[in-house]
């Protein structure tokens, strides 16, 4: 494939990644970055869920279709949703069905050591699979209860063990959420495919974020640490929408020139 050389370590530069759930987002994106993930993060970020876990296939091929078709250049990623990748069966027809609706470079699944047979299936069906590790943000309930992972020496011993495991079954990447510096750069110096970390320290070989918190579009109070907002699209966006109700009201717009004759 000829875009997935950009996951090569030997590639060197670091890999940047933002999501998309819609088709505007992917036309902004496309080309600009390395990857564009349709990432169930889209149940919290879109849907106004309290969790991923409500997140359906339905949403992710009909988000994952609207995206992809803009995407051009970038290598397109779709998450698997919640409980749709359990055992093996379940998780080749679910990704076979994302890839013929939605045609995704890769597919990006929650990896735990009990996940490692289901990564290995996929694998052995020629699909290209990011694993996804450390918080893995569909085994929580509560996001309230999300904590930094890496700290304990036992944290650590596991998240490598995973990092390697998934390399050794043949994933082409593996994302790297909330974890510490030391654990991220201890795993990034002993894989050879591409650590790509949101919340996982510079020491990644390329970082990820949700593109609303990027330009600040989403209403959460609680910031995480890592979020760094490159734009505050809520206070433009405010400003733009209070101006709008202003002229309505004082019947300034529309004006001749937005006006048929
Ligand atoms: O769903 C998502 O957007 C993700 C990112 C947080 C990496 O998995």
């Amino acid at each position: 494939m000829k875009k997935i050389k950009i996951l090569n370590k030997a590639f060197t530069k670091p890999i940047s990644c933002l999501t998309a759930y819609s088709p505007s987002i992917a036309k902004i994106l496309d080309g600009k970055i390395d990857l564009i993930l349709v990432g169930d993060s889209l149940g919290s970020t879109l849907y106004g869920m309290i969790n991923t876990q409500g997140v359906t296939m339905d949403m992710m091929k009909h988000h994952g279709k609207a995206v992809n078709r803009e995407i051009k250049r970038s290598l397109k990623v779709l998450d698997m949703p919640y409980k749709t990748y359990d055992n093996k069966i379940d998780a080749y027809s679910n990704a076979k069905i994302l890839l013929n609706h939605c045609a995704p470079d890769l597919l990006k699944i929650e990896i735990s050591e009990k996940k490692l047979v289901v990564l290995k299936h996929l694998v052995d069906k020629k699909i290209n699979v990011i694993s996804h590790i450390g918080v893995t943000p569909q085994s929580y309930k509560n996001f309230n209860k999300i904590k930094v992972l890496g700290r304990t020496n036992k944290e650590k011993k596991y998240l490598l063990n995973l990092a390697k495991e998934s390399e050794t079954l043949g994933a082409k990447a593996v994302l790297l959420e909330c974890i510490t510096a030391d654990t991220a750069k201890l795993i990034t110096e002993n894989i050879s495919i591409p650590t790509i970390g949101i919340g996982a320290s510079r020491y990644c070989d390329g970082q990820v974020l949700v593109f609303d918190d990027l330009i600040n579009l989403t209403t959460n109070n609680k910031k995480p640490k890592f979020v760094k907002n490159y734009l505050n699209f809520n206070k433009i966006a405010s400003n733009a929408v209070k101006k709008y109700n202003q002229e309505v009201k004082l019947k300034k717009y529309p004006s001749a020139k937005f006006t048929y004759n």
